[in-house]
């Protein structure tokens, strides 16, 4: 299979000469396939996990030049707690250390870093402490907002958001899905536009649930460590040409005027 195939055809797409959508606003990643990209050159797992380092760093790099405003990636969901202990111990170390490392490079490109999770008491205390500093850090940066989704599940945050609405007393018939949403941890974040899952799989995992209602989703065969910026750069171009309806008519047809 092409490599570079974004989407498996699937969608509805604007004419080859139709009009192209802008940039998507916020892009979001589910970072899959660092297992069987080790697994391919028979090493452990957790080199694939290693290799993923260089991807995360080109991405965020290219979609911030590429004019993304909001960039989402899937580093660790609360259902990678069940994976083996010695894998989970390893991410641990890595993203501390990645973090550490490229602390510099992201407040220096204007990049705004934020945790979406981190509730879990088995994350290592400097591991929460490094996420708390970089988020400090990088707070008055202006350029694109990057959240790292780390321990975090979509129906956590739904919960999360339940609880809060019920500790303000807020009448039921108050309730709407604007102030729903202001109770979800960062309710400042504008829905996900594209969703880029790498590796094949095509599944949701618990991920974003509230702000991927309306997003376009692509799934590209490359596995997440071999993802590189022109493959990203086609995951966009992709999105440009869909025909996002939002429930309504194809913007083609333009009604039945046309007829
Ligand atoms: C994604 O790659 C990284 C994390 C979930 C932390 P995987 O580790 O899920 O890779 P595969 O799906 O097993 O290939
Ligand atoms: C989703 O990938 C979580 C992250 C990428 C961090 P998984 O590989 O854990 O998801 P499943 O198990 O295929 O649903
Ligand atoms: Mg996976």
């Amino acid at each position: 299979m092409d490599r570079r195939r974004t989407d498996g055809g699937i969608g509805p797409q604007r004419p080859d000469d139709g009009p192209v959508r802008a940039v998507p606003r916020h892009v979001a990643c589910v970072m899959d396939g660092n297992g069987r990209w080790a697994q391919r050159r028979s090493l452990p797992r957790t080199a694939g996990h290693r290799a993923a380092e260089a991807t995360v760093i080109d991405i965020i790099e290219t979609a911030r030049t590429a004019g993304v405003e909001w960039l989402s990636l899937y580093a660790f969901s609360t259902e990678n707690w069940s994976r083996p202990d010695s894998e989970v111990a390893f991410l641990m170390r890595l993203v501390r250390r990645v973090v550490r490392k490229h602390a510099p490079l992201l407040l220096a490109r204007g990049i705004r870093c934020r945790f979406l999770g981190v509730a879990d008491p088995r994350i290592p205390r400097e591991l929460a402490r490094d996420f708390d500093d970089l988020t400090t850090l990088t707070a008055g940066s202006r350029g694109m907002t990057l959240t790292v989704a780390f321990d975090h599940g979509g129906r956590q945050d739904i919960v999360a958001a339940a609880r809060s609405l019920i500790l303000s007393s807020t009448p039921a018939e108050k309730v709407s899905e604007e102030l729903f949403a202001e109770h979800l941890p960062f309710p400042d974040t504008p829905d996900v536009d594209l969703v880029i899952r790498t590796s094949g799989e095509q599944r949701i995992s618990n991920f974003m649930l509230w702000q991927v209602a309306y997003a376009e989703w692509v799934f590209p065969e490359v596995l997440w460590p071999d993802f590189r910026a022109a493959d990203f750069l086609s995951c966009l171009h992709t999105y440009r040409r869909r025909d996002r309806r939002f429930g309504g008519v194809p913007a083609t047809t333009n009604g039945d005027r046309s007829r």
